[in-house]
């Protein structure tokens, strides 16, 4: 084994369509500058070091990874270094599959493909929740902006945006899980079927307008499709009182459009706007956390 050994990936935020994806709409996604580091090296195993707290998934995603890329976990312990919020729907759960997944690749001494990472890190992310679409590991693992459609493998297509897409994400007070929020749409959607596959179907449509919207840059544009979206999102039960104080409080604030990212129910909120700043700074006045964001801007970065 080469140890000690390191993988990193980054966050990713779900402009639109997320929950729908689930069920096999499409959605887009782009990573963000930010993401986690992960190092491994010989110990005590399978076994995590982190700052944040860790329920024993975090280890049982160790033991997995390992024996995905044909190691012995009992004698590895990872060091995660993360400066994504945890439960915030910033997708640090899929980063830490993915950082996970690359150290012990290269532990392993081998590399895996982007392939063998979307097939690898869909799988891991099971261990967060139970349905997964593959979004998350597949925006940790690409870093880009993107089109998604679930399936073995999944459709994605990278959107080359003219101009980069200024976003602000205020982050929701208290962490909130992923896995509740998609298992209580799937009752629901057990429930009543017809009505539910009707609102994915107005998630779709919302989805492609957005994404043409993305690509040519008309901000404001995007910003009435945030606004569809988590109206649609409201509709599915899956914003929360915390989450629409956000929304109503960032368009008060000058926003394009607002909406919850990722699994909702709280956690982060992000927000489309032509002075991303002033929106930034009105949040922050608020006592809101906010990270201020260019997606697309990264692909200009590594191209
Ligand atoms: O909360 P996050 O960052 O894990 O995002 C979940 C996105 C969902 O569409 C709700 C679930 C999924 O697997 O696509």
């Amino acid at each position: 084994m080469n140890l000690p050994a390191r993988g990193r990936a980054v966050g990713k935020v779900i402009l639109l369509g997320e929950h729908a994806v689930v069920y096999g709409r499409p959605a887009l996604a782009a990573g963000l500058g930010i993401g986690l580091e992960v190092e491994v090296r010989e110990g005590q195993g399978p076994a995590v070091e982190s700052d944040v707290t860790d329920d024993g998934r975090a280890r049982r995603l160790v033991e997995e990874a390992a024996t995905l890329v044909g190691l012995d976990p009992s004698r590895l312990v990872a060091r995660v270094r993360s400066e994504l919020p945890a439960g915030a729907g910033l997708g640090s759960s899929a980063a830490l599959s993915i950082a996970v997944l690359r150290a012990l690749a290269r532990a392993a001494g081998r590399r895996l493909s982007t392939d063998e990472e979307l097939a690898h890190g869909r799988r891991l992310e099971a261990i967060f929740h139970g349905h997964p679409s593959g979004i998350d590991p597949a925006a940790a693992a690409l870093g880009t902006c993107f089109r998604f459609v679930r399936g073995e493998p999944p459709e994605i297509r990278p959107l080359r945006l003219l101009w980069p897409v200024p976003l602000v994400i205020a982050l929701g007070e208290r962490p909130r899980s992923t896995g509740v929020a998609v298992g209580g749409l799937r009752a629901r959607w057990e429930g009543e079927r017809a009505r539910h596959e009707r609102l994915f179907d107005e998630i779709a449509t919302v989805v492609e307008a957005g994404a043409r919207d993305a690509v040519v840059g008309d901000i404001a544009a995007l910003g009435r499709a945030f606004t569809a979206n988590q109206c649609l999102l409201r509709a599915l039960g899956v914003s929360a009182p915390a989450v629409e104080e956000l929304v109503e409080a960032a368009e008060a604030a000058g926003a394009l459009g607002a909406k919850l990212t990722g699994g909702g129910a709280g956690g982060a909120v992000i927000a489309v706007a032509a002075e991303p700043e002033r929106v930034a700074a009105t949040l922050r006045a608020r006592g809101v956390r906010t990270m201020v964001v260019e997606i697309g801007a990264a692909e200009e970065a590594a191209a």
